[in-house]
């Protein structure tokens, strides 16, 4: 038996029960040190609770509480500077700490684990990080919301093209087809603020699944770490890993969103396109090609959404038909965890800054306003106004097209003669309603893309995101 060599405890808290080594590949398998060495400040405010929590109930006592507590501290302080050793043989962040704290204070370390288990303290530590994770990931969302919201102020009055099927559809401000993202990471915003409430339950106190004889106060650990409601139930506590589901789908969906949005502007800020400049800083170039200037970072954003959708998959699968209550395989919900939190991090970290140093190309999108007969629908909706069914207005405008195809000419250059042929209800009034931006300025409801709309997408925004 291996024993911990300055308190001649047994290296593993297991190894009252079994004593053979484990060799070098199956030590690696069971250990998870390599990963969750990242809940340590969890972990360590999750044992200072509970071991309160076991001196306000005299099952400990108070010294040993406070030997404990600055035991862990230290301990917090050493991993943080990086000086503590992670020894795989250990497994885990929860034995690391433990049998440092004892290695530190001796005795009273060794009631720390008192009426708790690895399963309610690996699932209190990953609901604390969970916790943290969706806190820092709205604020880099909302740091993105206002780097589109500034951008839609600074040039969102240019009418350029929105897209169907990536063919030309209607005219719209570009501050309206900007304001489509934030609304999208609204939605991811608000997903990772409901899963938040379920991720807010503390198991502690559940034991490693049917809790414990000793009478520990729940209540009073989940109020001492910020947590609006204790589990009801031990076996689910243990064994429930929903929130992680939850929250990877909110980084997946958060990634389409984000990939979507980099699809978009890698596009537009093609020579094809060139509606977009992207900022230097944000593009490479190519060891061959010296005129190359790559959107590779939108390219990694895109990219990115493949890792996440990954981790959605690996976590959901993991937990498909596992037998109640709490088992191993559940150990490596912290790969697919961190590696979602990650990507989402990594990516949101530098979309606020792609944002905000992006601009239009105000001339080329306006050159170009005039292909695709963005009018067509406006120009149908006229007749309509001049009481012509739509069906027939879209008739009327679709050979109208066809002739302006023809020559080669946008159907505000078409004579009235020539669209009178077609339908004499157009009058000369029709010129004030053709054009992009004559559009533009017509849209009447709610939600469209025209300036009013504009105005009051940002005032609702620029409201809530303040
Ligand atoms: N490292 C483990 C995990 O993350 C802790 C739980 C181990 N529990 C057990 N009964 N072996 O899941």
């Amino acid at each position: 038996m291996s024993t911990n060599s300055q308190s001649g405890q047994p290296a593993k808290s297991w190894h009252g029960r079994l004593t053979a080594q484990a060799d070098g590949a199956t030590a690696r398998l069971i250990a998870s040190i390599d990963v969750d060495y990242r809940l340590a400040r969890y972990d360590i405010a999750g044992s200072i609770v509970h071991a309160q929590m076991l001196a306000e109930q005299k099952i400990i006592a108070r010294d040993e509480f406070r030997a404990i507590r600055e035991g862990l501290n230290s301990i917090a302080a050493d991993i943080e500077a990086g000086k503590l050793p992670l020894p795989m043989e250990l497994e885990d962040i929860h034995m690391v700490v433990e049998s440092a704290l004892i290695q530190r204070i001796g005795e009273p370390g060794k009631k720390l684990h008192t009426g708790r288990s690895r399963n309610d303290q690996v699932a209190l530590d990953l609901r604390l990080y969970v916790r943290d994770a969706i806190d820092e990931l709205r604020a880099l969302i909302a740091d993105l919301q206002r780097a589109f919201v500034d951008l839609a102020r600074r040039q969102g009055r240019i009418v350029m093209p929105a897209y169907t099927h990536l063919q030309r559809a209607q005219p719209v401000l570009a501050g309206h087809a900007l304001m489509a993202y934030v609304e999208m990471l609204g939605r991811d915003d608000e997903r990772l603020a409901d899963c938040r409430k379920r991720v807010n339950v503390s198991p502690l106190g559940s034991g490693a699944v049917a809790g414990t004889s000793l009478p520990l106060d729940r209540q009073r650990t989940a109020e001492l770490l910020g947590f609006s409601e204790i589990s009801r139930n031990s076996i689910d506590a243990t064994a429930d890993r929903d929130f992680l589901c939850e929250f990877c789908f909110a980084c997946a969906m958060l990634a389409g969103h984000l990939s979507r949005w980099a699809e978009d502007w890698i596009i537009q800020s093609t020579a094809e396109f060139g509606f977009l400049e992207l900022a230097d800083a944000y593009c490479t170039s190519s060891s061959m090609m010296p005129q190359k200037k790559n959107a590779d970072t939108l390219e990694l954003i895109r990219g990115k959404s493949a890792t996440a959708l990954a981790q959605l998959v690996g976590m959901m699968t993991l937990v498909k038909g596992l037998p109640l209550a709490y088992n191993r395989d559940l150990q490596d919900d912290k790969r697919f965890l961190f590696a979602a939190e990650e990507a989402m991090r990594q990516s949101l970290a530098v979309a606020a800054g792609i944002v905000s140093t992006a601009s239009f190309r105000a001339d080329v999108i306006a050159a170009r306003l005039d292909a695709g007969f963005l009018d067509a629908t406006a120009l149908a909706e006229y007749l309509v106004g001049r009481g012509l069914p739509f069906r027939q207005a879209h008739h009327v405008v679709g050979s109208l097209v066809g002739q302006a195809e023809k020559l080669g000419k946008p159907l505000k250059q078409l004579s009235l003669d020539l669209l009178r042929q077609a339908c004499d209800r157009i009058g000369p009034d029709v010129y004030d309603f053709l054009g992009a931006e004559n559009v533009v300025k017509r849209y009447a409801p709610a939600g469209a893309g025209g300036e009013k709309q504009l105005e009051e997408q940002l005032a609702w925004w620029t409201e809530k995101l303040e």
